[in-house]
């Protein structure tokens, strides 16, 4: 690691040397021999949208966790941009009370937080339009590079509204924040908060904008679901095991589904929801990508460059849907009232600030073919929804049946072709689905399952999404992350469906009692192919 001196000066505004909480790192084997080999650089990190939501509930909390395993290097500083006025002491007891209350922090651990990581967190306010806000954060980067010793290594995330990403991206440039500040050597980054436009026009705006100001390998483009310990589990199951390859194509795969159910409506988030819909907020980013580590073929190494090199392939090779066959391969759907966790819910057109005549979807289904020699004709069926009946997310890779029973007394279709589930969350894990014998004198069959659990397996829950991209990033490890092109890739996919949906109004718009497992469209849409969705 590159040598940069710390001053060990105490400043009223709490600037000091390093001290990690006193806390007890928390064991988790898990994490175990990852301080050796992934100890990033001292750094400081601005956060645009301080005061947000996302701040308080993932990446505070995240960062806090990954000082208390030891993660995060000495000096590590955190400033805090939003338009709300804050001093330093009133942004750090917010986020005292944020990182308490989420990782659910006993009083000890509350008062250590204050007087380490704590010390380490800096405010600005910042409407993200003023020039001189920035001239400030400079003036404090470069003196937590003298007193808390960060080195010049800068990283912005912006996590504000996205109306606001150019504008903070054009002052940043203009500020000279853009381009890594002196030491040599040192590194500037920048973390991109989703929704990364709004259709492919926007998107490509956004991108433009980032890379006039930015070098692409500085941009990182989050989707918080590459971050689930599940997800990246998806190319360690693959690619580090030799059963599944050889049967991880057409010729022995009937059919994927992928699902991402919540149970949650929308929340406080009505005016968002009403500008994106469920197509936008899940499918195009998250779902996307799973279906594209699903498909992807090996790559050449476990190296950025090319694993989103075989993301974008598959993304490239899936067939797009044309206005005129929207209808048959996608459904759309709102919730109506119905009950959830035990308790009556509003219809979604009776959330807060959400139009009374609303059309927009909660609920989608996608039938997708991916054209190429691995998956030809095998469809991939993707479902999403909120108010769902419960929170789920699994993949699920469903086998051929088998091409001749044997057992004369049990019909073929009565046995269960074998499934490989992996569950995403909760209770992360994978299982299989095979065919026994039932105990007895007579030759009955029963489907049976072998199940993998993290949390039995490893003595552990695996660590949240935003701990593991946080330190990839800090890293330089882009892996995780989306580049540009698979971004605008997936838009394409989109933006026909979503030209259609509007086009079709009303019409095409189903309904589902919340608390359900969606509309009974989307039952008959795949039961029109012979098939039905997994029970999750
Ligand atoms: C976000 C969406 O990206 O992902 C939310 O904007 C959604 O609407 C959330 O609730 C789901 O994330 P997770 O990690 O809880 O599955």
């Amino acid at each position: 690691m590159r040598k940069c001196s710390i001053s060990p000066r105490l400043g009223e505004d709490g600037l000091t040397t390093t001290k990690m909480p006193d806390a007890q790192p928390v064991k988790n084997p898990l994490r175990e021999g990852l301080q050796a080999h992934r100890s990033p650089d001292p750094s400081a990190m601005v956060i645009f949208g301080a005061s947000g939501d996302l701040t308080e509930r993932k990446i505070v909390p995240a960062l806090y966790y990954l000082a208390r395993e030891r993660l995060l290097p000495p000096g590590f500083s955190v400033i805090g941009c939003a338009r709300t006025p804050f001093t330093h002491g009133q942004f750090r007891e917010k986020m005292r009370h944020a990182v308490t209350e989420f990782l659910k922090l006993p009083n000890e651990e509350s008062e250590a937080f204050v007087e380490g990581f704590g010390k380490g967190i800096f405010y600005i306010a910042d409407n993200f339009g003023d020039a001189a806000a920035y001239e400030q954060l400079k003036t404090l980067l470069d003196r937590l590079d003298q007193e808390r010793g960060t080195c010049g290594n800068r990283l912005f995330y912006l996590a504000t509204p996205p109306s606001f990403f150019p504008v903070i991206i054009r002052h940043l440039g203009a500020v000279g924040l853009a381009r890594p500040a002196p030491p040599e050597k040192s590194w500037t980054r920048i973390i991109i908060e989703k929704p990364f436009g709004r259709d492919l026009a926007s998107a490509r705006e956004l991108n433009q904008t980032v890379t006039e100001v930015f070098r692409e390998d500085q941009v990182y483009r989050i989707d918080h679901y590459l971050g689930k310990e599940t997800v990246q589990n998806l190319l360690v199951l693959r690619f580090a095991n030799g059963i599944f390859e050889p049967i991880w194509n057409r010729r022995y795969i009937d059919h994927v589904q992928i699902t991402v159910a919540e149970d949650l409506g929308i929340e406080n988030r009505g005016s968002y929801y009403e500008e994106a819909g469920l197509l936008r907020d899940m499918i195009q980013n998250h779902v996307m990508q799973l279906l594209s580590l699903v498909a992807m073929e090996p790559p050449a190494a476990f190296q950025a460059g090319a694993v989103r090199d075989e993301k974008a392939k598959v993304l490239r090779a899936v067939r797009p849907i044309p206005g005129e066959q929207v209808a048959k391969f996608t459904v759309r759907a709102q919730y109506a009232e119905g009950f959830a966790q035990g308790r009556q819910v509003p219809a979604y057109r009776s959330e807060p600030k959400v139009a009374p005549d609303s059309l927009t979807e909660t609920y989608a289904a996608l039938k997708l073919y991916i054209d190429n020699w691995r998956w030809a004709d095998v469809p991939f069926y993707l479902r999403s929804g909120k108010r769902l009946a419960k929170r789920a997310s699994e993949i699920s890779i469903q086998f051929r049946r088998v091409p001749h029973l044997l057992f004369r007394d049990t019909p073929s279709e009565q046995i269960d072709p074998n499934l490989l589930a992996i569950h995403i969350q909760p209770d992360e894990g994978i299982s299989l689905r095979f065919s026994a014998k039932l105990p007895g004198p007579t030759m009955q069959i029963r489907p049976v399952v072998m199940d993998f659990r993290y949390g039995e397996s490893f003595g552990a829950s695996p660590p949240t999404a935003y701990e593991t991209l946080l330190l990839d990033c800090m890293l330089g490890d882009a892996t995780l992350f989306n580049r540009e092109d698979a971004v605008e890739l997936s838009w394409e996919l989109m933006d026909p469906i979503l030209k259609r949906w509007k086009e079709d109004g009303a019409s095409g718009l189903a309904f589902y009692e919340a608390g359900t497992w969606g509309p009974a469209e989307a039952d008959k849409f795949i039961e029109a192919d012979g098939r039905r969705w997994q029970r999750l």
